[in-house]
């Protein structure tokens, strides 16, 4: 039998029941965010199930969680597939965790199989890549590619002031593995499966997605001063009102942001408003921008006319913007896409090419080793929402393509 031949999709679906459990939401869904004791629980899981194949697991000093299957080669640099483990608050059960069980189902088939590769072959969950807790997020990915330093992502608070160090310590001593130091090896190539997370593949009536490329992103905080205030009693003139300084910003950007063709992504998804009681005047407001474009030049127009609203908009309140996420566009390489459609091809799968509007770890570990993506299809595209849902079928689909590219370049 062939790796493909040998990928078994009852336990594919199986496994993503059992981690469904780890933070299952009456919904269906998962809230399982990075580095909570629900990740803690998914990252045991992994483990288990690797124990019983006898794979090697280790962790990097983010908390990247490895599973290696030996190559031959000992030398060799490994060919790594996976994904992330964490989910928004209200995620589904297939954003992430497919291409984590994916790639772990590949190795399993490999093994199943009886193929020997010259490279070693591994999975990985990357630490933090939905950024709702600890922002920013791809983190595990972007401090692997040397995008961000570590000591600054240790120094990360989430919304309730925990440390991100203090959170991983927590995770890493809850669902020990062995440490390696410091982060970042050398990799030979790298391919993410994943949900595509949009509509097109199910609207085409495709199985799997030849991913060529994901847009680029930006995030923000803005953060606005203004002063707390008798709700009663304060006239309107005397007001620092840090809500309607935001609601002026935000319905200004909303405007600034609508293009002819519908590209540019714009979205404000979190605000908070303090000290959160109906009857004081309020005193400040945070807020997060999320910006995506395919092209560079774009975004970058498009933050000097976010940084333009919040200086003209704010007054009274003194207000700032800060970026905290900037990651370029992403071109995969040639190479690996080629081989991903031809594999689909090759396994009688009907294919088309296409760029990622969502962000993925590949995007960070593409500045490192030729990398690529497969996607299938999820249900009305449906995603960051509890009811996500994909089938067995094109689940097991995608992973047999993955087992087949991964074999290819394990041995190549
Ligand atoms: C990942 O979830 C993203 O925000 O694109
Ligand atoms: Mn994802
Ligand atoms: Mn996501």
């Amino acid at each position: 039998m062939s790796g493909a031949e040998s990928v078994n999709q009852q336990r594919l679906w199986q496994r993503h029941a059992d981690m469904a459990k780890l933070g299952g939401t009456p919904k269906g869904g998962v809230n399982r965010q990075a580095l909570s004791p629900e990740d803690a629980a998914a990252r045991n899981q992994l483990m288990a199930w690797a124990k019983v194949r006898g794979f090697e697991v280790f962790t990097d000093a983010i908390g990247n969680l490895f599973v290696r299957r030996a190559g031959s080669d000992t030398a060799a640099a490994p060919v790594v597939s996976g994904s992330h483990m964490d989910s928004q608050p209200t995620g589904g059960r297939f954003d992430g965790m497919y291409g984590v069980l994916a790639a772990f189902e590949a190795l399993e088939a490999l093994e199943d199989a009886g193929v020997a590769t010259k490279r070693p072959v591994m999975a990985v969950a990357w630490t933090n890549e939905e950024g709702s807790r600890f922002q920013p997020g791809a983190m595990g990915s972007a401090v692997f590619a040397g995008h961000y330093k570590l000591d600054d992502m240790l120094q990360q608070k989430d919304w309730k002031g925990v440390l991100l160090k203090d959170a991983l310590a927590e995770t890493l001593q809850t669902a020990p593995a062995p440490a390696r130091p410091g982060t970042g090896f050398a990799l030979d190539s790298y391919v993410e499966a994943h949900i595509e997370q949009g509509p097109r593949l199910e609207n085409e009536r495709k199985t799997i997605g030849v991913v060529t490329a994901i847009q680029g992103s930006r995030r923000y905080i803005v953060t606005i001063d203004g002063e707390e205030a008798h709700a009663g009693t304060t006239p309107r003139a005397a007001r620092k009102d840090a809500y309607a300084a935001a609601t002026r910003i935000a319905a200004a950007m909303y405007e600034a942001t609508t293009d002819a063709d519908d590209t540019l992504r714009f979205t404000i998804g979190r605000v908070e408003v303090a000290p959160g009681s109906p009857n004081t005047v309020p005193g400040k407001v945070v807020f997060t921008i999320d910006m995506r474009h395919p092209r560079n030049d774009v975004l970058e127009a498009h933050e000097k006319t976010l940084e333009a609203i919040v200086a003209a908009k704010a007054a009274p309140c003194p207000a700032g913007i800060e970026r905290v996420t900037n990651v370029a566009p992403t071109d995969f390489d040639p190479k690996v896409i080629g081989l991903v459609r031809d594999k689909a091809q090759a396994l009688g799968l009907a294919n088309m090419d296409m760029p990622s509007g969502a962000g993925h770890d590949a995007m960070h570990i593409a500045r490192l080793c030729p990398t690529g993506m497969i996607f299938v299809p999820c249900e009305r595209g449906i995603s960051h929402n509890e009811i996500e849902n994909a089938t067995p079928q094109d689940l097991a689909a995608g992973t047999r393509v993955l087992v087949e590219v991964l074999e290819a370049l394990a041995n190549r």
